[in-house]
């Protein structure tokens, strides 16, 4: 018999069953959520961000999915307090199995430097072996910043972009702590590479980020002061996450392996919904991946599927464990400058062409016109964009090298 592929990575001392971890977010704010989460056979969950002193911005959650553009957004979320979320610390890792990791996450918004070390220390004490520090939160003070709106604070995301005060954070945790720390950082600003690199350097045992960037929603442009969220009267810049943001999210995960190293353990998470999603983010240099908007939409009972199916792309693709497959594509991602472009045209089968249309009027294609209620194609105008390939809805056009 074959054996089975080695699906764990390790942080330090706290090693996860597999690569598919709950991100923090709205799904993992309870003991209750937490053992779903457990049950389901996710490796572990990264409990929702606490804030001490209390949070200084703090609402109802107001959330939209919007199924076509595949994009989750939101600004108004409530977040833990740090009693709030030690006590859960303390009860999640007191009624789970050590198979299981919970992650506290926080963030000191205190003037003191220390005070992020004794809150660190204080989630220790409740249970946890690992802690995770929220320096990626678009949706507090790098919202307010990139708003125009006033503000001293200095939080989630503006802290992780700021290469002077993130390093001092982490050192402090990690030294404080005396237990693996993760580093989190935003996608937002293109920092995260540099960030990342910075907070191994300042003893991080691991890195990771949110792949969230702030973006302004559909706007109603016959109501355009209307915004898009029910019981939210005003258009707010708004975090995005989900299936959309994953090209930038795989993007963000590739650059911060380039500048970390080999050696650097990295967790990415934007946009992984499935199978082929999450893969997609290991493939690019990720040990593990974070979950959220997916377990906000669908739960958490699809996972055992997916771990069967992981298992067997692992076994059928020869990988013995995920070092094999991680960062596969990290080091065969090619520079703009060496791009290896295959000469060829399209070649179209009239007798799948339906005269559609769909393909008659490419701006920038001279070589396919329509005309007496037919496709005319002129293979020696084609320049091999391969559009119409995208286009045809009866797959007439393939591409075809030549040479
Ligand atoms: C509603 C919501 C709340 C979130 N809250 C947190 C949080 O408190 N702390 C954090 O580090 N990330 C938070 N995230 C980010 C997610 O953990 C995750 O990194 C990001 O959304 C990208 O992954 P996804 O596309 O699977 O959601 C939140 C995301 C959403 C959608």
């Amino acid at each position: 018999m074959t054996r089975s592929p080695d699906t764990s990575f390790s942080i330090g001392d706290v090693t996860f069953r597999h690569p598919f971890l709950v991100g923090s977010g709205p799904t993992v704010t309870t003991v209750d959520q937490i053992r779903r989460a457990e049950d389901a056979g996710w490796a572990g969950a990264s409990i929702k961000l606490a804030i001490e002193p209390f949070p200084y911005l703090n609402f109802p959650p107001r959330y939209r999915w919007l199924k076509k553009p595949r994009y989750h957004i939101f600004t108004a979320e409530r977040r833990l307090t740090a009693d709030e979320a030690l006590k859960l610390t303390e009860e999640a890792c007191r009624k789970t199995s050590p198979g299981f990791v919970v992650i506290p996450t926080m963030t000191y918004d205190g003037e003191d430097l220390e005070g992020w070390g004794r809150l660190a220390r204080r989630f220790v004490d409740a249970g946890a072996r690992i802690v995770e520090l929220n320096l990626c939160c678009p949706n507090m003070s790098f919202n307010l910043s990139s708003t125009g709106a006033s503000t001293t604070k200095h939080t989630g995301a503006s802290l992780g972009n700021d290469m002077e005060e993130m390093p001092k954070v982490v050192r402090t945790v990690s030294e404080a702590a005396g237990v693996p720390v993760i580093a989190k950082f935003s996608a937002d600003g293109n920092m995260a590479p540099l960030a990342g690199r910075t907070a191994v350097r300042a003893g991080a045992a691991a890195i990771g980020h949110n792949g969230n960037l702030l973006g302004i929603p559909d706007i109603d442009i016959r109501d355009p002061l209307k915004g898009i969220y029910r019981l939210q009267d005003q258009i707010t810049l708004g975090c995005m996450s989900g299936p959309a943001i994953r090209p930038l999210a795989l993007r963000t995960t590739y650059q911060m392996r380039q500048a970390a190293g080999p050696e650097a353990v990295l967790i990415s998470s934007g946009g992984a919904t499935d199978l082929a999603s999450s893969v997609e983010h290991l493939l690019v240099g990720a040990d593990a991946v974070w979950i959220c908007t997916e377990t906000m939409l669908r739960g958490f009972d699809w996972l055992p599927k997916m771990l069967e199916e992981f298992t067997a792309y692992m076994r059928d693709m020869g990988f013995a464990r995920l070092a094999d497959l991680r960062g596969l594509l990290s080091r065969n991602i090619a520079a703009a400058s060496e791009l290896n472009v295959l000469p060829g045209r399209a070649v179209l089968d009239e007798g799948k062409c339906s005269a559609c249309g769909a393909c008659w009027n490419i701006g920038h294609c001279c070589a396919i016109t329509g005309a007496e209620g037919r496709t005319v194609y002129d293979p020696e105008l084609c320049r091999a964009c391969s559009t119409c390939v995208d286009l045809c809805p009866t797959g007439a056009f393939r591409m075809e090298r030549s040479g």
